[in-house]
């Protein structure tokens, strides 16, 4: 449960003899995820009947890490990667408290891996959730910035697989589905509107299954560099990169900033300032690592797109 709850009601579980474990609001290392395992393994004697993740999308990517690793054994790190899990994991439950990720359906589990420069997941058909409960009453309470940024997660996801070269019929639809709804809630007066965040809820899920069917394009490896080097969360990273995008993307990123301005969010300008040569390699390092979203992006050339100069170039304007 993510640790936003530590004081709720919801967390009145803990009493009923379920192991409940509060997890850090930041994106995951592959070593908590090592470490909450451990301590499972440590107090049941079995393993668990059922893992149910409560939270935004780290709460989600833990819970099918650990139901993952809990069965395979080993180390999370061994797992980063595609098509690595063997064996299905716990039966898991996700119940999301934050829309725009994805996590809910993708079938990864996104981790750091600081010591790699590495942030990737275990991409399988096991990281999937087995059962779902989507109730647009639990986002009530987000603070509207990160509404907004989180949400944006899923209009990402989806401008990133329209423009890659993995496209097909399946994905496409749900991709433009997907930005129909993110288009209704973040152009409307009241993005958090019970009828808004129903329908980013539902928007999440699609933008999910359109990059379970798909890939990411540049947006998201440039937004990895970010979140290693830097330490930005996920969604915020991808608005930083966003909104720079002009070159790669140049009606979404307008069309971005538009819903911006609609909503009045500002985004963070200057995250790159101050960073000397090694911290810029470090971020060319950690976003060009990411193959297959850039060459679903720019082809198996990408590298010559992007160069270490174009890479820096665009980082030095965040
Ligand atoms: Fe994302």
């Amino acid at each position: 449960m993510d640790g936003f709850f530590r004081d709720h009601p919801l967390s009145l579980g803990e009493q009923s003899g379920d192991l409940l474990i509060h997890v850090a609001n930041h994106e995951p290392s592959t070593d908590d995820i090592d470490l909450h395992t451990a301590r499972i393994r440590q107090e049941k004697s079995v393993h668990p009947a059922v893992i149910v993740a409560i939270g935004g999308g780290s709460s989600m990517d833990v819970g099918k890490a650990v139901a993952n690793l809990l069965t395979n054994g080993g180390r999370a790190e061994a797992y980063q990667g595609w098509d690595l899990v063997a064996k299905p994991g716990i039966y898991k439950i996700g119940i999301p408290t934050l829309s725009g990720t994805g996590a809910e359906t993708s079938r990864t589990c996104v981790m750091l891996n600081r010591q790699k420069n590495l942030k990737l997941g275990m991409n399988s058909e096991h990281t999937i959730f087995d059962a779902l409960i989507l109730d647009p009453d639990l986002t009530v309470t987000v603070p509207r910035h990160q509404y907004f940024y989180t949400g944006v997660d899923s209009y990402i996801h989806c401008i990133e697989s329209l423009h890659g070269r993995h496209r097909h019929a399946l994905a496409d639809a749900f991709s433009r589905q997907c930005l129909n709804l993110c288009q209704e809630v973040f152009l409307s007066d009241d993005m958090m509107s019970p009828h808004g965040r129903e329908q980013l809820m539902v928007a999440s899920y699609l933008g999910g299954c359109a990059i379970a069917n798909s890939y990411v394009g540049v947006v998201h490896p440039l937004s990895a560099g970010l979140s290693i080097v830097l330490d930005l969360p996920h969604c915020l990273a991808n608005c930083v990169v966003m909104d720079k995008m002009d070159a790669f993307y140049p009606e979404e990123t307008a069309f971005f900033q538009r819903m911006c301005r609609k909503q009045g969010i500002e985004i963070p300008q200057g995250v790159c300032a101050g960073l000397d040569d090694e911290a810029f390699h470090r971020l060319y390092l950690s976003s060009i690592i990411h193959e297959k979203p850039l060459i679903n992006a720019l082809g198996p050339d990408y590298r010559d797109v992007l160069t270490e100069e174009k890479v820096g170039a665009l980082f030095r304007r965040m």
